[in-house]
C-alpha cells in the first residue's frame, strides 16, 4: 500500500485527480469504478478542472459505480446517480451509455444484480477503483458482517449508516434502508484502487481498516489484501496511524 498523507486538502486532490487523468492519458479505453458520497468530490472537481487544462477526453472512458440506493428515483438530490452527474458527469465529456450505475428503481433487484454482475464481468479487472470508507468500516455498501459477498448483491443499511448518511436527507425517516452494491470481490478485483480518507471522524477506521486484523467485520481491512491501494489522507485521518 503506498500511503500518502496531506495537510492540505486541495494538494491531497490535485494527486488524485492526476491519478485519474494520467490512467485516462495511458489508458486507450479506461474502464474507472467511482464512488459517491463526500470523500471523493473534491477530485473530480480537481479532475475537472485537469482534465480543462490537460485537454483530456472522456470520450473513451466507461464508468461503473459502486453502488445505489433501493428505491429513489434518478431525479432525487440524494441520489447517487444525481450526485454523480452533479459532480462529475455534466462537467466532462463523457458518452452516457459508458456510465453505468445499478439502478435502484428496478422492479427485480435480484435481476438487476445480475445484470450489473455480467456487465462487470465483461470488463473486470477495472483499472481503478475510486473508494472511500464508511465510519463502521463499509466500502462500497458492504457492511461489517460474518460474511460478506463477493459479487453485486442487495444489502440492508445498518443504522449507523443511515444515521450518518441522513445529514444529507434532512429526516433519517427518508434515508432508505437498503442499497444495491459491488460486493467486496468486486473491488478487490480492481487493479488499482485510490482510497480516500479525510477528516478527525475517520481516523479510528483508517487506523483499524490498516493496521487492524484483517475481517469481514471490517470491510476496509481487506484492502491489505489487495497489492495496489494508494490511500490518499489528511492528517486528521492519518493520525491514529503508528
Ligand atoms: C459511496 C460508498 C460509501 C462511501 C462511504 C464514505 O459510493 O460506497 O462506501 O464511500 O460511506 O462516505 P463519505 O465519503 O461521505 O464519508
Amino acid at each position: 500500500m503506498i500511503l500518502r498523507i496531506f495537510d492540505d486538502a486541495e494538494e491531497l486532490y490535485e494527486v488524485g485527480a492526476n491519478i485519474i487523468a494520467n490512467l485516462i492519458c495511458t489508458t486507450s479505453e479506461a474502464n474507472l469504478g467511482l464512488a459517491t458520497g463526500t470523500s471523493p468530490v473534491g477530485i473530480y472537481r480537481k479532475l475537472v478542472e485537469v482534465c480543462q487544462r490537460r485537454g483530456l477526453s472522456f470520450r473513451n472512458v466507461s464508468t461503473y459505480n459502486l453502488d445505489e440506493y433501493v428505491g429513489l428515483p434518478k431525479s432525487h438530490p440524494n441520489s447517487f446517480y444525481r450526485e454523480m452527474e452533479n459532480n462529475l458527469f455534466q462537467h466532462i465529456d463523457i458518452d452516457r451509455s459508458n456510465v453505468h450505475i445499478p439502478d435502484g428503481e428496478a422492479g427485480d433487484l435480484r435481476a438487476e444484480c445480475e445484470r450489473y454482475n455480467a456487465l462487470l464481468a465483461r470488463v473486470q479487472p477495472l483499472d481503478l477503483q475510486v473508494l472511500g470508507i464508511g465510519e463502521n468500516g463499509h466500502i462500497g455498501f458492504n457492511e461489517p458482517n460474518h460474511e460478506l459477498s463477493s459479487g453485486c448483491h442487495i444489502v440492508s443499511l445498518s443504522e449507523e449508516t443511515r444515521t450518518i448518511n441522513s445529514i444529507a436527507f434532512d429526516d433519517l425517516d427518508k434515508v432508505p434502508t437498503r442499497a444495491i452494491t459491488m460486493g467486496v470481490g468486486d473491488i478487490l478485483k480492481s487493479k488499482l484502487v485510490l482510497f480516500i480518507a479525510m477528516g478527525d471522524r475517520k481516523a479510528e477506521i483508517v487506523k483499524r481498516a490498516f493496521q487492524g486484523p484483517v475481517t469481514t467485520m471490517c470491510p476496509g481491512s481487506l484492502l491489505q489484501l489487495h497489492s495496489n491501494v494508494v490511500a490518499l489522507l489528511d492528517t486528521q485521518a492519518a493520525s491514529l496511524l503508528s
